[in-house]
């Protein structure tokens, strides 16, 4: 199976992995057929995307497409990021593995419901 470079990259020195304090959101998605399980954390200000970490227990390319997809959300509107797509994802990385595309899937689902999150405590406060 041939990654690209830009998987490569991502997968060796992933980009906002950790979590944040206190954060505004959470977005959590597993994958039951392979066991993988990702967390999405973020801090939301102005309507933007401020602050964006994860934590994942996943395969390389379930690594790649989280670390991506934060540097594709940072700074988005929450409408801009609940617009990302796991296409929009494997494009970033110039592509995925057929047996892989799969592993898209968790990064921008978990986005979704970090915002989601984020927008249903804000309701529940006013
Ligand atoms: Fe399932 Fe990568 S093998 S997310």
């Amino acid at each position: 199976m041939m990654y690209s470079e830009k998987v490569l990259e991502h997968f060796l020195n992933p980009k906002n992995l950790g979590y944040i304090l206190e954060p505004d959101g959470v977005g959590k998605m597993g994958d039951p057929s392979c066991g993988d399980y990702l967390h999405i954390y973020i801090k939301v200000k102005d309507n933007r995307i401020a602050d964006i970490k994860f934590e994942i227990l996943g395969c390389p390319a379930a690594i790649a497409t989280s670390s991506v997809l934060t540097e594709l959300a940072e700074g988005k509107t929450l409408d801009e990021a609940l617009k990302i797509t796991d296409d929009d994802v494997v494009k970033a990385l110039g592509g995925l593995p057929d047996p892989k595309v799969h592993c898209s899937n968790l990064g921008a689902e978990a986005l979704h419901r970090a915002v989601e999150d984020y927008l249903d405590k804000v309701k529940f406060k006013k």
